[in-house]
């Protein structure tokens, strides 16, 4: 791609330009694409209301640019190599041309079920290139896909389908996670217990876990697409079109639904994949996310398979068999472009070196860190052992909102910096406002991250309630869009990112509502008031601290501390899963009733020495109390 920025003077250049002329900078690169209709304008936009819109009136459809843009050329190459949970097991690699014809055949398979263009569809599978198929058949036909992890509980499966009023639900009869074997089409039963507009499910026969199938309602996969074409037209959309929504929480109680379009976010996951890991035609890419996140859509499938890159998924989990699972992956399919997130890497950190020892991973060119902050040291280790000294590593800082990547290293291109995201990508305007709203210039400076100017693949509302997507974004500070993370830009200029100054909490690189945690404990009957906040946790990045007024008549403190994680863990996953539940008589509160969180925070954190002010509490005595009991 002509667009592949290859020196440093070349960055400065090409940032500049995207700055200077962002109509001409991103006119150039979306020319590279194959589109319907070419657009009558670039970008217009407000952030007040906000009201974006990149190529207005551009047709397309973005599987275009993934198949049939890439099948003369290179319709024998691997597009999809997936290594199965089961080192036994045999992988799969699935060419462009073979995967034109799944795609197609799934199109016109959803099509004969009923669904249209426009239809939202969830996708609950686990990481088998069927989820891929099914993710871009649905991009085919111009439904709106909605991937809910496949470790989220019934009752956050229920919510997600009910927000977006689904009418398919695309699944399997379980998932190989290690040693374990679990139940997928079940939680999809219980989950469409609480819901109405479901009128079919398609599920994937994958562990042989017995299943029900509800008559009418629920087709097997494979009987589901027996005898049907692999031949289909791609349904013409608009640039501004929905291309799918996907569920992130924030600082409320309920998870929100981000849209993304399909003009702007296909140009900006190509340009990004390309420029940051530096892809190269015949190069292997792994990325190690879960499709069920942001980096999935955009770095495991739609980002690299524009980019006629061959990715692999992996549907296991990074200590198994064992601790070297991930390197023999990486050795066994030769990755040159490995993408992980930085709590991967403090688990296998835990390991010591040995269990890389056996492999080689002379085939890496590039490692890259995505989700949360790295550490000085995971980043060292990363970068001596896996690295091995030799791959520039692009800790790339960005969102659910964002669509692709923000700040990153270009990889060889740019400088790297331990813990530093580094510097903007072309065309990302970075502002650092204080937290009266004004501009910090110049460097050496701190405050909250946002951003002045859009950007092709940015949010364009939240489904079905644009005003939250107003007041979470563009509310806070007039003009802007705000990111909720805190950043600083040092002496150089380069951005280190300090984490989320909202009530978010960042697990294993997931993001969490406090407020969502605690309606989560909150639904145990014993409970009568919680407050959650997080805590630096060695291998997790951050841990979830819950404190808990209970009724303890006739219960165990042990007793009702399991149960309360066994409610979250029913109402939300396992991921969610308070570290540390301390039962409290009160919690500290303000004379308005608002709970302090600050002097929760410092106590989690084990930050008693400064307590700050704590005489306008409205109960200060429980502050001691808390105290002791957390020791
Ligand atoms: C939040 C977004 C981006 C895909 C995965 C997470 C944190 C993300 C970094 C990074 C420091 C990071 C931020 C951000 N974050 N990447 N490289 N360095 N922090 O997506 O669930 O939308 O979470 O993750 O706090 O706001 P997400």
């Amino acid at each position: 791609m002509s667009n592949k920025i290859q020196t440093l003077s070349g960055y400065i250049h090409e940032y500049a330009k995207s700055v200077q002329n962002p109509d001409l900078f991103w006119s150039r690169v979306a020319d590279s694409f194959f589109w319907q209709k070419r657009w009558d304008k670039v970008v217009e936009w407000n952030f007040d209301d906000p009201d974006v819109k990149w190529f207005t009136n551009a047709k397309l459809n973005i599987t275009e640019n993934i198949l049939e843009r890439h099948l003369f050329i290179m319709g024998d190459k691997p597009a999809i190599i997936w290594e199965p949970n089961d080192p036994e097991e045999a992988s799969r690699t699935i060419t462009y041309s073979e995967l034109h014809k799944m795609v197609c055949q799934f199109a016109n398979t959803m099509k004969a079920q009923g669904i249209q263009k426009g239809d939202r569809v969830i996708i609950y599978m686990p990481m088998v290139p069927e989820a891929a198929v099914a993710m871009l058949a649905c991009a085919r036909i111009g439904a709106v896909h909605s991937v809910v992890f496949a470790g989220f509980s019934a009752t956050s499966l229920a919510d997600r389908i009910n927000d977006c009023e689904a009418k398919m639900v695309l699944t399997a009869d379980g998932n190989f996670r290690g040693t374990k074997k679990i139940p997928v089409k079940a939680v999809v039963d219980e989950a469409l217990e609480k819901t109405t507009t479901i009128e079919k499910t398609i599920v994937l026969k994958r562990t042989g876990l017995d299943v029900t199938m509800q008559e009418g309602r629920d087709i097997w996969w494979h009987e589901a697409i027996e005898g049907v074409s692999t031949e289909n037209k791609a349904e013409i959309m608009d640039s501004e079109d929905m291309l799918f929504i996907l569920y992130t929480s924030g600082s409320t109680g309920q998870p929100k639904g981000v849209v993304h379009t399909c003009g702007g976010y296909m140009v900006y996951t190509n340009y990004t994949f390309q420029n940051v890991f530096q892809y190269s035609q015949g190069d292997v890419y792994w990325c190690s996310a879960d499709i069920g996140w942001i980096t999935g859509h955009s770095y495991i499938v739609y980002g690299p398979l524009l980019a006629g890159a061959t990715t692999v998924m992996f549907e296991g989990v990074p200590t198994y068999p064992d601790p070297g699972r991930f390197w023999a992956i990486c050795d066994k399919h030769k990755v040159n472009q490995f993408y992980t997130a930085p709590t991967a890497i403090r688990a296998l950190q835990a390991y010591g070196t040995e269990p890389i020892g056996p492999y080689k991973l002379d085939t890496l060119k590039v490692i890259g860190s995505v989700g949360e902050p790295i550490n000085e040291e995971a980043w060292h280790w990363y970068h001596d052992h896996v690295g091995k000294g030799k791959c520039p590593i692009v800790d790339t800082w960005w969102q659910t909102e964002t669509g692709g990547m923000m700040i990153s290293p270009i990889a060889g291109v740019t400088p790297t910096k331990p813990s530093y995201a580094t510097l903007p990508l072309p065309g990302i305007q970075l502002a650092i406002l204080d937290n009266d709203g004004k501009e910090l210039t110049g460097n050496s400076v701190e405050g909250n991250l946002c951003i002045k100017y859009p950007w092709p693949a940015m949010i364009r509302t939240t489904y079905g309630d644009h005003k939250r997507c107003q007041q979470t974004y563009f509310s806070s500070f007039k003009g802007y869009y705000f990111t909720g993370d805190g950043v600083k830009r040092d002496e150089d200029g380069y951005y280190r990112i300090l984490g989320r100054v909202d009530d978010v909490i960042n697990v294993s690189g997931h993001r969490m509502g406090t407020a969502e945690v605690e309606n989560a404990i909150n639904e145990h009957p014993k409970v009568v008031e919680s407050a959650v906040v997080g805590y630096p946790h060695d291998i997790k990045g951050q841990g979830i601290y819950a404190y808990v007024i209970c009724d303890m008549e006739g219960r165990s403190e042990e007793n009702l501390t399991s149960e309360i994680r066994q409610s979250v863990t029913k109402i939300i996953g396992p991921i969610a899963k308070p570290d540390k539940i301390q039962i409290v008589s009160g919690l500290p509160k303000t004379r308005s009733g608002k709970i302090m969180r600050r002097i929760l925070r410092k106590i989690a954190t084990k930050e008693v020495s400064n307590m700050g002010d704590t005489s306008t509490l409205l109960n200060p005595e429980i502050v001691e109390e808390i105290m002791e009991g957390a020791k």
